[in-house]
Protein backbone atom coordinates (compact mmCIF):
# COMPACT_ATOMS: atom_id res chain seq x y z
CA UNK A 1 0.00 0.00 0.00
CA UNK A 2 1.38 3.02 -0.77
CA UNK A 3 1.14 6.02 1.76
CA UNK A 4 -0.07 9.67 0.85
CA UNK A 5 1.82 12.68 0.06
CA UNK A 6 0.03 13.90 2.42
CA UNK A 7 0.98 12.09 5.40
CA UNK A 8 4.44 13.91 5.48
CA UNK A 9 3.57 16.08 7.83
CA UNK A 10 7.04 17.42 8.62
CA UNK A 11 7.50 18.70 4.83
CA UNK A 12 3.71 20.62 5.38
CA UNK A 13 5.18 22.35 8.39
CA UNK A 14 8.63 23.60 6.61
CA UNK A 15 5.98 24.59 3.51
CA UNK A 16 3.76 26.41 5.59
CA UNK A 17 6.69 27.67 7.73
CA UNK A 18 8.10 29.25 3.94
CA UNK A 19 5.11 30.78 3.67
CA UNK A 20 3.86 33.15 6.31
CA UNK A 21 0.56 33.84 4.86
CA UNK A 22 -0.93 30.57 5.40
CA UNK A 23 -0.80 31.68 9.22
CA UNK A 24 -4.01 33.74 8.72
CA UNK A 25 -5.86 32.75 5.84
CA UNK A 26 -6.94 29.47 4.03
CA UNK A 27 -6.12 30.15 0.60
CA UNK A 28 -7.57 28.36 -1.28
CA UNK A 29 -7.25 30.65 -4.87
CA UNK A 30 -3.99 29.50 -6.07
CA UNK A 31 -5.11 29.49 -9.53
CA UNK A 32 -5.93 33.15 -9.41
CA UNK A 33 -2.81 34.18 -7.54
CA UNK A 34 -1.00 32.19 -5.17
CA UNK A 35 0.53 33.07 -1.77
CA UNK A 36 4.65 33.57 -2.83
CA UNK A 37 6.93 31.88 -0.16
CA UNK A 38 9.08 34.60 1.40
CA UNK A 39 11.72 34.22 -0.50
CA UNK A 40 10.28 35.43 -3.35
CA UNK A 41 9.30 38.58 -1.14
CA UNK A 42 12.76 38.86 0.33
CA UNK A 43 14.32 39.03 -3.47
CA UNK A 44 11.69 41.69 -4.59
CA UNK A 45 12.52 44.06 -1.63
CA UNK A 46 16.33 43.68 -1.78
CA UNK A 47 15.68 45.17 -5.19
CA UNK A 48 13.72 47.55 -5.00
CA UNK A 49 15.83 48.69 -1.90
CA UNK A 50 18.75 48.63 -4.16
CA UNK A 51 17.03 50.72 -7.12
CA UNK A 52 16.09 53.45 -4.44
CA UNK A 53 19.92 53.49 -3.39
CA UNK A 54 22.41 53.23 -6.02
CA UNK A 55 19.81 53.91 -9.27
CA UNK A 56 17.63 51.40 -11.74
CA UNK A 57 20.13 51.03 -14.50
CA UNK A 58 22.47 50.72 -11.85
CA UNK A 59 20.44 48.02 -9.74
CA UNK A 60 20.27 45.91 -12.84
CA UNK A 61 23.61 46.01 -13.46
CA UNK A 62 24.93 45.13 -10.65
CA UNK A 63 22.27 42.31 -10.82
CA UNK A 64 23.14 41.14 -14.13
CA UNK A 65 24.11 37.64 -13.34
CA UNK A 66 21.56 37.05 -11.30
CA UNK A 67 18.71 37.85 -13.95
CA UNK A 68 21.04 35.34 -16.20
CA UNK A 69 19.54 33.22 -14.01
CA UNK A 70 16.23 33.66 -13.84
CA UNK A 71 16.21 32.81 -17.19
CA UNK A 72 18.06 29.29 -16.65
CA UNK A 73 15.09 28.51 -14.01
CA UNK A 74 12.52 29.41 -15.72
CA UNK A 75 13.88 27.18 -19.00
CA UNK A 76 14.14 23.99 -16.41
CA UNK A 77 10.69 24.71 -15.59
CA UNK A 78 9.85 23.44 -19.03
CA UNK A 79 12.77 21.87 -20.44
CA UNK A 80 14.42 24.51 -22.31
CA UNK A 81 17.85 26.46 -22.46
CA UNK A 82 18.06 30.23 -21.06
CA UNK A 83 18.38 31.34 -24.40
CA UNK A 84 14.92 30.27 -25.21
CA UNK A 85 12.85 32.04 -22.90
CA UNK A 86 11.63 35.63 -23.23
CA UNK A 87 10.20 37.27 -20.30
CA UNK A 88 7.17 38.92 -20.27
CA UNK A 89 4.23 40.84 -18.12
CA UNK A 90 1.38 37.66 -17.31
CA UNK A 91 0.32 34.54 -19.62
CA UNK A 92 -1.42 36.89 -21.64
CA UNK A 93 1.19 39.40 -22.88
CA UNK A 94 3.41 36.08 -23.70
CA UNK A 95 0.25 34.56 -25.35
CA UNK A 96 -0.25 37.76 -27.53
CA UNK A 97 3.42 38.14 -28.31
CA UNK A 98 3.41 34.42 -29.55
CA UNK A 99 0.19 34.58 -31.77
CA UNK A 100 0.34 37.17 -33.35
CA UNK A 101 3.58 36.42 -34.39
CA UNK A 102 2.18 33.84 -36.48
CA UNK A 103 1.72 34.32 -40.22
CA UNK A 104 -1.89 34.23 -41.49
CA UNK A 105 -3.17 34.62 -44.66
CA UNK A 106 -6.48 34.29 -46.47
CA UNK A 107 -8.04 31.21 -46.09
CA UNK A 108 -6.15 29.99 -43.24
CA UNK A 109 -7.74 27.58 -40.92
CA UNK A 110 -7.31 28.31 -37.16
CA UNK A 111 -8.04 25.35 -34.72
CA UNK A 112 -8.71 26.03 -30.56
CA UNK A 113 -9.44 23.87 -27.74
CA UNK A 114 -13.36 23.85 -26.64
CA UNK A 115 -11.97 24.77 -22.70
CA UNK A 116 -9.69 28.13 -24.68
CA UNK A 117 -9.50 31.12 -22.32
CA UNK A 118 -11.28 33.92 -23.90
CA UNK A 119 -8.42 36.45 -23.59
CA UNK A 120 -7.28 33.84 -26.29
CA UNK A 121 -9.87 33.42 -28.27
CA UNK A 122 -10.85 37.11 -28.51
CA UNK A 123 -7.54 37.95 -30.06
CA UNK A 124 -7.87 34.72 -32.34
CA UNK A 125 -11.34 36.17 -33.75
CA UNK A 126 -9.65 39.29 -34.46
CA UNK A 127 -6.71 37.78 -36.23
CA UNK A 128 -8.86 35.88 -38.23
CA UNK A 129 -11.32 38.39 -39.16
CA UNK A 130 -8.62 40.69 -39.81
CA UNK A 131 -6.66 38.12 -42.30
CA UNK A 132 -10.02 36.23 -43.43
CA UNK A 133 -8.79 32.90 -41.67
CA UNK A 134 -11.95 31.00 -39.84
CA UNK A 135 -11.58 29.48 -36.61
CA UNK A 136 -12.77 26.04 -35.23
CA UNK A 137 -13.28 24.42 -32.15
CA UNK A 138 -11.79 20.89 -31.97
CA UNK A 139 -14.67 18.18 -30.16
CA UNK A 140 -14.04 17.09 -26.86
CA UNK A 141 -13.47 13.40 -26.58
CA UNK A 142 -15.85 10.99 -23.74
CA UNK A 143 -13.59 12.61 -20.94
CA UNK A 144 -14.10 15.98 -21.90
CA UNK A 145 -10.68 16.46 -23.12
CA UNK A 146 -9.48 17.40 -26.39
CA UNK A 147 -10.33 14.24 -28.74
CA UNK A 148 -7.04 13.73 -30.80
CA UNK A 149 -8.59 11.55 -33.48
CA UNK A 150 -11.29 14.83 -33.97
CA UNK A 151 -7.91 16.83 -34.26
CA UNK A 152 -5.97 14.64 -36.84
CA UNK A 153 -9.17 14.48 -38.96
CA UNK A 154 -9.75 18.10 -39.05
CA UNK A 155 -5.64 18.94 -40.13
CA UNK A 156 -4.87 20.29 -43.61
CA UNK A 157 -2.58 22.07 -45.14
CA UNK A 158 -4.54 25.28 -44.85
CA UNK A 159 -4.16 24.41 -40.71
CA UNK A 160 -1.96 27.59 -39.59
CA UNK A 161 -2.05 27.34 -35.98
CA UNK A 162 -3.75 25.44 -33.46
CA UNK A 163 -4.01 26.87 -29.87
CA UNK A 164 -4.45 24.85 -26.55
CA UNK A 165 -5.64 25.56 -23.17
CA UNK A 166 -3.48 22.89 -21.46
CA UNK A 167 -4.86 23.32 -17.79
CA UNK A 168 -8.35 25.23 -18.11
CA UNK A 169 -9.35 28.11 -15.56
CA UNK A 170 -12.27 26.53 -15.13
CA UNK A 171 -11.88 22.94 -15.24
CA UNK A 172 -9.82 20.28 -13.38
CA UNK A 173 -8.91 18.46 -16.59
CA UNK A 174 -5.51 18.77 -18.30
CA UNK A 175 -5.32 18.79 -21.84
CA UNK A 176 -3.39 15.52 -23.57
CA UNK A 177 -0.51 18.33 -24.47
CA UNK A 178 1.87 16.12 -25.68
CA UNK A 179 -0.33 13.58 -27.61
CA UNK A 180 -1.74 16.85 -29.39
CA UNK A 181 1.86 17.67 -30.47
CA UNK A 182 2.62 14.30 -31.52
CA UNK A 183 -0.60 14.76 -34.05
CA UNK A 184 0.58 17.99 -34.98
CA UNK A 185 3.98 16.82 -36.39
CA UNK A 186 5.12 17.10 -40.19
CA UNK A 187 1.92 19.63 -40.25
CA UNK A 188 2.23 23.34 -41.14
CA UNK A 189 0.15 24.62 -38.02
CA UNK A 190 2.25 26.67 -35.47
CA UNK A 191 1.40 25.32 -31.70
CA UNK A 192 0.57 27.65 -29.30
CA UNK A 193 0.10 26.48 -25.29
CA UNK A 194 -1.41 28.05 -22.92
CA UNK A 195 0.33 26.65 -20.33
CA UNK A 196 -0.74 29.76 -17.56
CA UNK A 197 -2.21 27.40 -15.09
CA UNK A 198 -0.07 24.17 -15.49
CA UNK A 199 3.47 25.44 -15.37
CA UNK A 200 4.04 25.19 -11.80
CA UNK A 201 1.80 22.17 -10.62
CA UNK A 202 3.62 19.68 -12.77
CA UNK A 203 7.16 18.67 -14.80
CA UNK A 204 6.79 20.15 -18.44
CA UNK A 205 8.84 19.85 -21.42
CA UNK A 206 8.18 21.93 -24.21
CA UNK A 207 10.38 19.77 -26.76
CA UNK A 208 8.73 16.56 -25.28
CA UNK A 209 5.07 17.84 -25.57
CA UNK A 210 6.31 19.14 -29.33
CA UNK A 211 4.78 23.19 -28.77
CA UNK A 212 6.27 26.44 -30.51
CA UNK A 213 5.06 28.24 -27.73
CA UNK A 214 4.31 28.06 -24.00
CA UNK A 215 2.76 31.23 -22.43
CA UNK A 216 2.86 31.14 -18.52
CA UNK A 217 2.29 33.56 -15.56
CA UNK A 218 4.16 34.23 -12.89
CA UNK A 219 1.37 34.27 -10.23
CA UNK A 220 -0.84 31.15 -10.24
CA UNK A 221 0.55 27.61 -9.57
CA UNK A 222 4.47 29.05 -9.49
CA UNK A 223 3.80 31.65 -6.74
CA UNK A 224 5.66 34.46 -8.26
CA UNK A 225 5.05 37.94 -8.17
CA UNK A 226 1.94 39.80 -10.16
CA UNK A 227 2.86 41.42 -13.32
CA UNK A 228 5.19 38.38 -14.26
CA UNK A 229 5.09 35.99 -16.82
CA UNK A 230 7.42 34.16 -19.55
CA UNK A 231 7.11 32.97 -22.88
CA UNK A 232 8.83 29.34 -23.40
CA UNK A 233 9.80 28.99 -27.80
CA UNK A 234 10.67 26.32 -29.91
CA UNK A 235 13.89 26.65 -32.37
CA UNK A 236 11.18 27.30 -35.12
CA UNK A 237 9.76 29.83 -32.88
CA UNK A 238 13.39 31.53 -31.93
CA UNK A 239 13.91 31.70 -36.39
CA UNK A 240 10.54 33.29 -36.53
CA UNK A 241 9.98 37.47 -36.68
CA UNK A 242 7.93 38.28 -33.85
CA UNK A 243 5.05 41.16 -34.30
CA UNK A 244 5.90 43.15 -31.70
CA UNK A 245 9.37 44.97 -32.10
CA UNK A 246 11.51 47.30 -30.27
CA UNK A 247 15.37 47.94 -29.73
CA UNK A 248 15.88 45.14 -27.60
CA UNK A 249 14.28 42.74 -29.94
CA UNK A 250 15.89 44.09 -32.77
CA UNK A 251 18.66 46.92 -33.80
CA UNK A 252 18.38 49.37 -36.04
CA UNK A 253 21.12 49.07 -38.26
CA UNK A 254 20.15 51.43 -41.23
CA UNK A 255 17.68 53.94 -42.78
CA UNK A 256 15.58 51.38 -43.91
CA UNK A 257 16.41 48.38 -42.11
CA UNK A 258 17.11 46.30 -38.39
CA UNK A 259 17.99 43.25 -37.55
CA UNK A 260 16.26 40.61 -35.13
CA UNK A 261 18.29 39.99 -32.04
CA UNK A 262 19.17 36.46 -31.69
CA UNK A 263 16.86 34.42 -28.69
CA UNK A 264 14.18 34.70 -26.52
CA UNK A 265 14.96 38.43 -26.72
CA UNK A 266 13.09 39.00 -29.95
CA UNK A 267 10.15 38.33 -28.13
CA UNK A 268 10.76 41.18 -25.30
CA UNK A 269 11.10 44.59 -24.73
CA UNK A 270 13.41 46.12 -22.90
CA UNK A 271 11.53 47.97 -20.30
CA UNK A 272 11.40 45.14 -17.51
CA UNK A 273 10.01 45.02 -13.73
CA UNK A 274 13.21 43.90 -12.64
CA UNK A 275 12.82 43.12 -8.98
CA UNK A 276 9.38 41.58 -10.10
CA UNK A 277 11.89 39.06 -12.44
CA UNK A 278 14.31 38.25 -9.78
CA UNK A 279 11.26 37.44 -7.68
CA UNK A 280 9.80 34.91 -10.65
CA UNK A 281 13.29 33.36 -10.77
CA UNK A 282 13.05 33.00 -6.86
CA UNK A 283 9.90 31.04 -7.13
CA UNK A 284 11.09 29.26 -9.92
CA UNK A 285 14.26 27.81 -7.65
CA UNK A 286 11.96 27.61 -4.95
CA UNK A 287 9.45 25.23 -7.05
CA UNK A 288 12.76 23.42 -8.51
CA UNK A 289 14.11 22.63 -5.37
CA UNK A 290 10.89 21.23 -4.04
CA UNK A 291 10.83 19.49 -7.34
CA UNK A 292 8.06 19.50 -9.64
CA UNK A 293 6.90 16.01 -9.09
CA UNK A 294 6.51 16.71 -5.49
CA UNK A 295 4.61 19.29 -6.04
CA UNK A 296 2.24 17.70 -8.17
CA UNK A 297 1.52 15.00 -5.81
CA UNK A 298 1.30 17.01 -3.35
CA UNK A 299 -1.61 19.16 -5.06
CA UNK A 300 -3.58 16.56 -7.11
CA UNK A 301 -3.77 14.32 -3.92
CA UNK A 302 -5.39 17.70 -2.12
CA UNK A 303 -7.65 18.13 -5.01
CA UNK A 304 -8.87 14.20 -5.06
CA UNK A 305 -9.14 14.85 -0.64
CA UNK A 306 -11.47 18.37 -1.45
CA UNK A 307 -13.33 16.31 -4.55
CA UNK A 308 -14.08 13.41 -2.30
CA UNK A 309 -14.89 15.82 0.69
CA UNK A 310 -17.72 17.90 -1.79
CA UNK A 311 -19.00 15.04 -3.15
CA UNK A 312 -20.05 13.83 0.52
CA UNK A 313 -22.05 16.87 0.71
CA UNK A 314 -25.61 16.48 -0.10
CA UNK A 315 -26.59 19.08 -2.91
CA UNK A 316 -22.56 19.78 -3.94
CA UNK A 317 -21.87 18.42 -7.74
CA UNK A 318 -18.16 18.43 -8.64
CA UNK A 319 -17.96 19.47 -11.98
CA UNK A 320 -14.44 18.54 -13.06
CA UNK A 321 -13.45 15.98 -16.21
CA UNK A 322 -10.44 14.77 -17.71
CA UNK A 323 -8.41 11.36 -17.28
CA UNK A 324 -5.75 13.63 -15.56
CA UNK A 325 -6.99 15.94 -13.10
CA UNK A 326 -5.46 19.20 -11.85
CA UNK A 327 -5.20 21.13 -8.38
CA UNK A 328 -8.21 22.90 -10.04
CA UNK A 329 -11.77 21.96 -8.53
CA UNK A 330 -14.82 23.31 -9.70
CA UNK A 331 -18.34 22.62 -7.97
CA UNK A 332 -21.91 23.97 -8.04
CA UNK A 333 -24.68 23.74 -5.59
CA UNK A 334 -28.23 23.07 -6.33
CA UNK A 335 -30.26 25.64 -6.19
CA UNK A 336 -27.97 27.98 -4.96
CA UNK A 337 -25.91 30.50 -7.10
CA UNK A 338 -22.12 30.01 -7.01
CA UNK A 339 -21.75 33.79 -6.74
CA UNK A 340 -23.47 33.46 -3.23
CA UNK A 341 -21.68 30.22 -2.40
CA UNK A 342 -18.50 32.39 -2.39
CA UNK A 343 -19.07 35.02 -1.09
CA UNK A 344 -20.34 32.93 1.82
CA UNK A 345 -17.51 30.91 2.03
CA UNK A 346 -15.24 33.79 1.60
CA UNK A 347 -16.88 34.84 4.66
CA UNK A 348 -15.84 32.23 6.24
CA UNK A 349 -12.01 33.59 5.90
CA UNK A 350 -11.43 31.34 3.14
CA UNK A 351 -10.06 32.52 -0.23
CA UNK A 352 -12.20 30.94 -3.50
CA UNK A 353 -13.02 32.45 -6.60
CA UNK A 354 -15.88 32.49 -8.95
CA UNK A 355 -15.29 30.88 -11.96
CA UNK A 356 -17.86 32.44 -14.54
CA UNK A 357 -18.54 32.25 -18.24
CA UNK A 358 -17.11 34.91 -19.98
CA UNK A 359 -14.03 33.54 -18.87
CA UNK A 360 -14.25 30.53 -21.55
CA UNK A 361 -17.65 31.10 -23.16
CA UNK A 362 -18.16 27.70 -25.03
CA UNK A 363 -17.00 25.76 -22.12
CA UNK A 364 -19.51 27.17 -19.92
CA UNK A 365 -22.22 26.80 -22.74
CA UNK A 366 -21.23 23.41 -23.34
CA UNK A 367 -21.64 22.14 -19.56
CA UNK A 368 -24.58 24.10 -19.65
CA UNK A 369 -23.60 26.30 -16.66
CA UNK A 370 -22.79 30.21 -16.34
CA UNK A 371 -21.00 29.72 -12.85
CA UNK A 372 -19.60 27.47 -10.62
CA UNK A 373 -16.98 27.58 -7.47
CA UNK A 374 -13.55 27.59 -7.93
CA UNK A 375 -11.16 26.11 -5.11
CA UNK A 376 -7.47 25.63 -5.68
CA UNK A 377 -5.30 23.98 -3.21
CA UNK A 378 -1.11 24.17 -3.35
CA UNK A 379 1.26 22.53 -1.47
CA UNK A 380 0.70 24.42 1.72
CA UNK A 381 -2.76 23.22 2.14
CA UNK A 382 -3.48 21.35 5.66
CA UNK A 383 -6.37 18.79 6.27
CA UNK A 384 -7.56 22.08 8.54
CA UNK A 385 -7.85 24.19 5.50
CA UNK A 386 -9.69 21.52 4.07
CA UNK A 387 -12.00 20.89 6.66
CA UNK A 388 -12.77 24.72 7.41
CA UNK A 389 -13.70 25.01 3.06
CA UNK A 390 -15.93 21.55 3.81
CA UNK A 391 -17.26 22.74 6.98
CA UNK A 392 -18.33 26.24 5.23
CA UNK A 393 -19.78 24.49 2.31
CA UNK A 394 -21.89 22.11 4.26
CA UNK A 395 -22.97 25.17 6.38
C1 LIG B 1 -5.79 29.23 -18.74
C2 LIG B 1 -5.46 30.68 -18.59
N1 LIG B 1 -4.85 31.30 -19.59
C3 LIG B 1 -4.50 32.60 -19.52
C4 LIG B 1 -4.80 33.34 -18.41
C5 LIG B 1 -4.40 34.79 -18.37
O1 LIG B 1 -3.34 34.96 -17.48
P1 LIG B 1 -2.78 36.41 -17.20
O2 LIG B 1 -3.83 37.09 -16.37
O3 LIG B 1 -1.49 36.22 -16.48
O4 LIG B 1 -2.62 37.10 -18.49
C6 LIG B 1 -5.47 32.74 -17.33
C7 LIG B 1 -5.83 33.52 -16.15
O5 LIG B 1 -6.60 33.13 -15.31
C8 LIG B 1 -5.80 31.37 -17.43
O6 LIG B 1 -6.41 30.74 -16.43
Amino acid sequence: MTTSPLHDTALLERLRADNPGCATRVHLNNAGSALPPQVVVDVMVEHLRREAEIGGYEAHAEASARMDAVYASLGRLVGVGPHAIALTSSATDSWLRAFLSVPLERGDRILISQAEYASNVIAILKAAHDAGATVEAIPDDADGVVDVDALRSMLDDRVACVSITHAPSQNGLLNPAEEIGAALRGSRAWYVLDACQSVGQLPLDLHAIGADFMSVTGRKFLRGPRGTGFLALSDRALQLEPALLDLHAATWTDDDSYSLADGGARYEQWEKPFAALLGLGAAADYALDLGLDTTWQLITARADQIRAGLASIPGAVVRDRGRVRTGIVVFTVEGRDAADVVREIKAAGINVSLSAAPYALRDFRNQGITSQVRVSPHVFTSDDDVQALLDAVAG
